[in-house]
């Protein structure tokens, strides 16, 4: 077995090695079946409860860097150069970890069958924030779902978790180091094929040779297919370990990202310019998702219902594809023709995504509508563009997700108001025009008439906020 066949990570400070691996075995398959280590739980094998969280650290610039994410959809050689932490890796010498011991003592359990997803959570925000908001805690919980004990036990524990003395987790940098690559993973399996191409060149020639591989980003999709569908996987090319698609940069002129950045990674820098897009954001799945899952893989995926693409169509954001050495830029809008069907071309991908940076005198709003807070797939997802001069709409721009095959532009309801007062009225006549643009469908989500409804209300909210000069709320729902 070569080296480069070989997957490497630390798990309890030990370099485990796997060779002819299943590439699209689950972490926690791998887990539960092969180390017999069953402390993460499967409940629903498709990122939606954080039964299965465990933590993976990684070495950046800063060091480490460390996040939850759900073992169940994560395929096995994505660990690679990793270190992985489980909820068997956190009590030393037989002391229990501040966060397991602040979760018995405020009584955070019950049947415990969610509790080491909940540990694992905490571990992540103990380890990334000394000093968490209510709010933080919030957040680092909405990916895991408790079904008996109630959730205020467990915010308790996430309260209390700093009150004892604090215990520093082990500085792996040199481990880490050791087992980082010089030439990428590739492993062969039962007529199954996994690459890890570590830079654009390597993972473009790689794409144009096997065109119809799948491409593999954060696999907050993809892995579903395999756990769910069970689809048959022939060929993977991972984005992953391509360092130069994974950075976040901002020009003079753009917001300028790698299609195989986080969504953890590249949100910050996006909500500092769109500070109207932080709820979408921060409702968009669950921290486990977002630190796996790409906004290259949210636009690639195409969804009718992914929550970035309308807030980046009214911003007439830019996709680079490239195909081998070719480079192209589309804008976002053209970008898709018709349910899941793209313009993307054989052994082309998405390289880099291509935001504008804000103009003053524009307000910048996106929406999301789902039936929970936390952790849903948006009903309707809207985002809106406004210039106006003089109390009268200069420029409009609206588009919706969740109204039609794909996500679009309301381009009959931006020109119905173009040049006319920003007024009440207006808005009725944009609600009019609405139903020219959309003609949405029933689902399990909504129904036709409730989608429209909702669509007509959203806007008139928006517009309500901008009367109020608070478009950049973000809502709290009681909370
Ligand atoms: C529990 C859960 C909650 C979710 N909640 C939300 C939500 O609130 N809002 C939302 O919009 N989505 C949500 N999703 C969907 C998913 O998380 C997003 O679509 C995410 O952005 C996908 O990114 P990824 O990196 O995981 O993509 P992957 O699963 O790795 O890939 C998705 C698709 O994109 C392709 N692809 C990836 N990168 C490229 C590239 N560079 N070029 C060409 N093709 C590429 C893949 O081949 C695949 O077809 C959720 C998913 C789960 C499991
Ligand atoms: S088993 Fe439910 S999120 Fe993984
Ligand atoms: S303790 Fe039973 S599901 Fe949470």
């Amino acid at each position: 077995m070569t080296d480069s066949a070989t997957i490497r990570f630390l798990l309890d400070g030990e370099v485990v090695e796997i060779h002819d691996a299943d590439p699209t075995r689950t972490v926690l398959q791998y887990l539960r079946e092969d180390l017999r280590r069953k402390g993460s739980k499967e409940g629903c094998a498709e990122g939606d409860c954080g039964a299965c969280t465990v933590v993976v650290a990684e070495l950046d610039a800063d060091g480490t860097n460390l996040k939850a994410i759900n073992s169940c959809i994560q395929f096995l050689p994505t660990l690679d150069g990793k270190e992985l932490l489980t909820v068997e890796s956190l009590a030393a010498d037989g002391a229990l970890h501040p966060v397991q011991s602040a979760m018995v003592a405020n009584h955070g359990s019950q049947c415990g069958f969610c509790t080491p997803g909940f540990v694992m959570s905490l571990y992540a925000l103990y380890e990334t924030n000394e000093n968490p908001g209510r709010q933080d805690i919030d957040d680092a919980l909405s990916g895991n779902l408790c079904r008996c004990t109630g959730y205020r036990p467990i915010i308790a524990a996430a309260k209390d978790m700093y009150s004892a003395k604090r215990v520093n987790r082990p500085n792996r940098s040199a481990e880490l180091e050791s087992i980082q690559r010089e030439s990428s993973l590739h492993i062969e399996h039962n007529g199954r094929r996994f690459f890890a191409p570590l830079d654009a060149d390597e993972f473009a020639a790689l794409f144009a040779q096997y065109p119809t591989a799948t491409i593999l980003a954060g696999g907050t999709d993809v892995g579903l297919w395999v756990t769910k569908q069970h689809r048959e996987l022939t060929t993977i090319i991972y984005t992953g370990r391509v360092a130069d698609l994974r950075d976040v940069k901002v020009t003079d002129t753009h917001i300028d990202i790698g299609s195989a950045a986080t969504l953890t990674d590249a949100i910050p820098t996006i909500v500092e310019h769109y500070p109207g897009l932080t709820e979408m954001f921060r409702r968009f799945a669950s921290p486990p998702i977002r630190n796996a899952g790409t906004l290259g893989g949210n636009i690639a995926n195409g969804s009718p219902i992914g929550d970035s693409m309308a807030a980046l169509m009214v911003v007439d954001a830019t996709l680079v594809l490239r195909v081998g050495a070719v480079e192209r830029e589309i804008s976002l809008g053209d970008f898709y023709h018709d349910y899941m069907v793209n313009d993307l071309q054989p052994g082309e991908f998405v390289s880099r995504i291509k935001m504008p940076l804000p103009s003053d005198d524009a307000v910048v709003k996106s929406q999301k509508w789902s039936k929970r807070f936390d952790q849903d797939i948006s009903a309707i997802c809207t985002a809106y563009r406004l210039v106006l001069d003089d109390g009268k709409v200069k420029s409009f721009r609206m588009a919706c997700g969740g109204l039609a095959a794909t996500v679009r532009r309301a381009k009959e309801t931006e020109a119905a108001i173009t040049g006319l007062p920003w007024a009440e009225e207006t808005i009725e006549i944009a609600c009019v025009a609405l139903a020219k643009d959309f003609t949405p469908i029933s689902d399990m989500r909504a129904s036709a008439d409730i989608r429209l409804l909702a669509v007509q209300n959203l806007l008139r909210r928006f517009f309500a906020e901008s009367e109020r000069g608070d478009v950049e709320t973000v809502y709290t729902y009681g909370r």
